[in-house]
C-alpha cells in the first residue's frame, strides 16, 4: 500500500476532469524518465537511487562513522540549497526542538553556509566552543560562497582548537567525485569524502551522500530513509497509471493550465516547516523557468492562519493549496508515544470548557479538516497529502514521491526540470561587487547603477 495518500474531495469537478484529462501524458512523462529518454535524462540519477546504489552507500557510511577516532557531540553541516535543505528537513522533523538542552543519545545538529550572516556564524562558533564538532560540508561545486565562507572560517576555527591534524579527523567533505574545487582540497588536506553523483542535482539529492552523511552521523535511521523512498520507486516501476505520484503531478499541472499561479504547501505541524522548505526549493528551481511555473509557497497552520489565513480565505483567488500532514506524528520517548490531553479546570472562563480531555492531535485535525472546506469554500482548491506515520520511512518515501511528481510535472510543463540558469544572475552580481578578478567592467556598471 503505498505511503502517500491524497484526498481529492474539496476539489471542483472542473478541476477534477481537467486533471483526468493530463493523466495519459503523465504517463508518458514518466514512461520517458523511467527510460531516461526525457528531457535532462542527464541528471535523472535520482530515479531509484537507493536500489542502484543508497544501500550500499549507506553501508559504507556506516563503517566510516563506526572507525571514526574522534569523540563528537555536534555535527555542523555546511551546505545550502540543495546541500542542505533535505537534512534539515529531516533534522527539524524527527529530532528534539530543543536537543542541545534534554538529555539526548544523539548529538546536536547545528547548521552553516546556508546565508550570510555574520551573527549567525558567531553564534556557531559559540556553539562550537561548548562542543565537540564534527564538520560535514556538502557542496558539489565547490565554489558556492555561502558555504566557502562558512568553511574558511569554521575549519580554521577546527584547526586552532585542535590542531591540523585533529581539524582533519574533524572534517568529512561531500562533493563532486572528480573535480572542483573542494574535490581538491579533499586531495590536498586528506579530508575524508564521499561523492556527489554527477548525474543527481542539488535538489534530487537527499538521498545521496548528501543526506546520508550528516544524517548517519546524527543517529537517525538512514537504512529506513532508503527503504521508504525505494517504496515508492518500486510501486511506480511496477505500474504507475493511478499512482498517486501522478496524480499531484496532473493536479497541480491541472490548477496551473486553469490560470492558478501559485500553490500553498501548508502543514499543521511546525516541525514540517522544512519539509515544505525542501519542497519549495524542489519545485521552484525545477518550474521555474521561462516564464513559467505555479509559485511554491509554504504556510504552517495553525500558526499562520492567525497572520496569512485572511488572505488564503479572501484575497486574490490564484492559488491553489495542498495539505501535508502525518496520520501519527507523536513522538516517542524511551519507546513510548507520547500525547496530552486539554486539562479540565474548574473556571471555564476561556470558552474552551468543550475541549477538556480532548487530545491536542485531535483538536489539531479538526482545525486541519476546518480549514480545508473553509478554504474550498472560499474558492481555493484544497488537495491533501497524507502518510502514516512521521518517521524515517515515511520521510524517504515523501521525497520520492515528490522528487518524482516533479520530475513529471516540470515535463509537462516542457521545461527542464534538473537545470537553474536562473540562480547565476545573483551570483555574477555579487562576483562583481565583491571584486571577483575578471568582473571589472560589470562591476562599474553595478557601481553606477547604484549610485543613482
Ligand atoms: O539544487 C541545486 O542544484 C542548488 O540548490 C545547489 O544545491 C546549491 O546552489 C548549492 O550548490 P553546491 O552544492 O554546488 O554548493
Amino acid at each position: 500500500m503505498t505511503a502517500v495518500k491524497i484526498n481529492e474531495k474539496f476539489l471542483d469537478a472542473e478541476l477534477i476532469a481537467s486533471a483526468n484529462a493530463l493523466q495519459g501524458d503523465a504517463v508518458e512523462h514518466l514512461a520517458a524518465l523511467k527510460n531516461k529518454d526525457c528531457n535532462g535524462a542527464e541528471f535523472t540519477g535520482w530515479w531509484d537511487y537507493p536500489q542502484h546504489s543508497g544501500f550500499a552507500l549507506e553501508q559504507e557510511i556506516q563503517n566510516y562513522i563506526r572507525d571514526l577516532d574522534i569523540n563528537y557531540d555536534l555535527v555542523l553541516v555546511i551546505g545550502i540549497g540543495g546541500s542542505y535543505l533535505g537534512t534539515r528537513a529531516v533534522t527539524e522533523a524527527l529530532l528534539h526542538s530543543y536537543q542541545g538542552l534534554v538529555k539526548s543519545h544523539q548529538p546536536l545538529v547545528a547548521f552553516a553556509g546556508h546565508h550570510i550572516s555574520e551573527t549567525q556564524l558567531i553564534e556557531v562558533i559559540e556553539l562550537m566552543d561548548k562542543r565537540l564538532p564534527i564538520i560535514n560540508v556538502i557542496s558539489k561545486s565547490g565554489t558556492t560562497t555561502e558555504p566557502g565562507v562558512a568553511f574558511r572560517i569554521l575549519r580554521t576555527y577546527l584547526e586552532t582548537r585542535f590542531g591540523k591534524e585533529e581539524a582533519t579527523r574533524r572534517i568529512v567533505c561531500t562533493t563532486d567525485g572528480k573535480s572542483g574545487a573542494l574535490r581538491q582540497l579533499v586531495q590536498e588536506e586528506g579530508y575524508k569524502s564521499f561523492s556527489i553523483p554527477d548525474d543527481v542535482g542539488g535538489r534530487f539529492s537527499v538521498l545521496t551522500a548528501v543526506g546520508l552523511v550528516p544524517l548517519a552521523l546524527l543517529k537517525l535511521d538512514t537504512k529506513a530513509l532508503l527503504e521508504g523512498a525505494s517504496s515508492i520507486f518500486q510501486e511506480l516501476s511496477r505500474s504507475s497509471k493511478d499512482h498517486p505520484v501522478l496524480r499531484y503531478a496532473t493536479l497541480r499541472s491541472a490548477a496551473y493550465e486553469q490560470g492558478k499561479s501559485v500553490e500553498i504547501m501548508a502543514t499543521n505541524n511546525p516541525k514540517l516547516a522544512y519539509i515544505v522548505e525542501w519542497w519549495k526549493q524542489l519545485f521552484g528551481e525545477s518550474e521555474g523557468k521561462e516564464g513559467k511555473g505555479l509559485f511554491p509557497a509554504g504556510l504552517v497552520y495553525t500558526t499562520d492562519l492567525h497572520s496569512l489565513g485572511q488572505y488564503v480565505q479572501e484575497g486574490k483567488r490564484n492559488f491553489v493549496e495542498t495539505f501535508l500532514s502525518f496520520e501519527n506524528d507523536r513522538p516517542r520517548r524511551n519507546g513510548v508515544e507520547q500525547q496530552l490531553r486539554v486539562p479540565a479546570m474548574a473556571q471555564k472562563l476561556d470558552g474552551l470548557g468543550h475541549l477538556e480531555g480532548r487530545l491536542i492531535n485531535e483538536i489539531n485535525d479538526a482545525a486541519m479538516s476546518g480549514t480545508m472546506i473553509a478554504h474550498a469554500d472560499g474558492g481555493v482548491p484544497s488537495l491533501a497529502l497524507k502518510l502514516p506515520v512521521l518517521d524515517e520511512y515515511h520521510l524517504g518515501a515523501l521525497f520520492a514521491f515528490f522528487e518524482s511528481a516533479c520530475a513529471v510535472s516540470g515535463a509537462m510543463l516542457g521545461v527542464n526540470p534538473y537545470d537553474q540558469p536562473g540562480v547565476e544572475a545573483y551570483k555574477k552580481n555579487l562576483f562583481a561587487l565583491t571584486g571577483k578578478p575578471g568582473t571589472e567592467a560589470l562591476r562599474a556598471k553595478l557601481k553606477e547603477r547604484m549610485a543613482h
